[in-house]
């Protein structure tokens, strides 16, 4: 499967999100128009313990779900896959995605993950990263059923969401802080627990191999450091300069703190059996 680095639709490049204002913007683009490149609850850390985790090689032929600005895909690339495959709903992030793509087995396209067009049985890695938790159930298991599509047997399916803690979360919690995300983001966030994850990839056929969870904090100083490096100060002075941004992020913070006793950051690899 090879998807060149300019497969671009035709229609002019939007901005982020499709250039709303800070006030009505997904909380993912508003980030990344202060400048934050990492957009996903388990940072960095995470997503290498993903990398790690799923051991890719020369020989793999990797999609990405939602690379959004292509964080990760940078880490991918790195490892020098055979092919990979950004599918992006986005098409600004797409481009930006598209950016560090340099070789023609390299491509992101413009498509939702539930349907990708991408061909059946011809990948060896899929990995998704803050991008089911925005979906609801049954999209959830569309995009699930995607990549057991794509993969060949024994392939790898990652995946690195939010979660609610513990298993046995009240229900009345798990809709009180879905609905302040949800509020907060701007965008409909429905985290499962551990369990509810990992049952929404067995369900689909997969077995789950490996299993994490680390904090989730996004917005923390420490973390914000650890994973922007100096692009802190840059995402600091954009900050000071939109007082809207400013409330927006401070609103967000607010919530995951607020709530930091039940959620958490998951990552998952899961097989398709041979
Ligand atoms: C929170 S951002 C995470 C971006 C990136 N995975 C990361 O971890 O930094 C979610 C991304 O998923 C994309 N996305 C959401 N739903 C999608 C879908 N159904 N199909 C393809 N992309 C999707 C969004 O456009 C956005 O770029």
């Amino acid at each position: 499967m090879v998807v060149g680095p300019l497969s671009a639709t035709s229609e002019k490049p939007k901005s982020l999100g499709g250039g709303l204002e800070s006030k009505k913007m997904p909380g993912h683009f508003l980030l990344a128009r202060l400048g934050k490149r990492v957009l996903r609850p388990g940072g960095r850390e995470l997503t290498g313990w993903l990398v790690d985790t799923v051991g890719l090689d020369r020989s793999d032929r990797v999609v990405e779900f939602g690379p959004g600005l292509g964080a990760t895909a940078r880490i991918l690339l790195a490892c020098e896959p055979a092919s990979y495959t950004g599918v992006e709903r986005d098409e600004t992030a797409a481009n930006v995605t598209r950016d560090y793509l340099v070789k023609d087995s390299q491509g992101c396209v413009v498509a939702s993950a539930e349907s990708t067009g991408l061909p059946q049985g011809e990948s060896t890695v899929v990995i998704g990263e803050a991008m089911l938790t925005m979906q609801r159930e049954q999209r959830k298991r569309e995009i699930v059923a995607e990549a057991w599509r794509l993969l060949a047997p024994g392939g790898r399916y990652a995946i690195h969401e939010l979660a609610f803690v513990p298993d046995d979360v009240d229900p009345a919690v798990e809709d009180e802080v879905a609905g302040e995300l949800s509020k907060t983001i701007h965008v409909g966030a429905r985290p499962l627990t551990a369990a509810a994850w990992r049952q929404m990839l067995v369900e689909q056929g997969f077995t789950v191999r490996d299993e994490t969870i680390v904090p989730m904090a996004l917005l923390e100083p420490r973390r914000l450091i650890e994973d922007e490096g100096f692009r802190v100060l840059r995402i600091a002075a954009n900050l000071l300069r939109d007082r809207d941004a400013r409330k927006r992020v401070m609103g967000m913070r607010r919530v995951f703190r607020r709530h930091s006793d039940h959620l958490v950051a998951i990552g998952m690899v899961a097989i398709k059996p041979e």
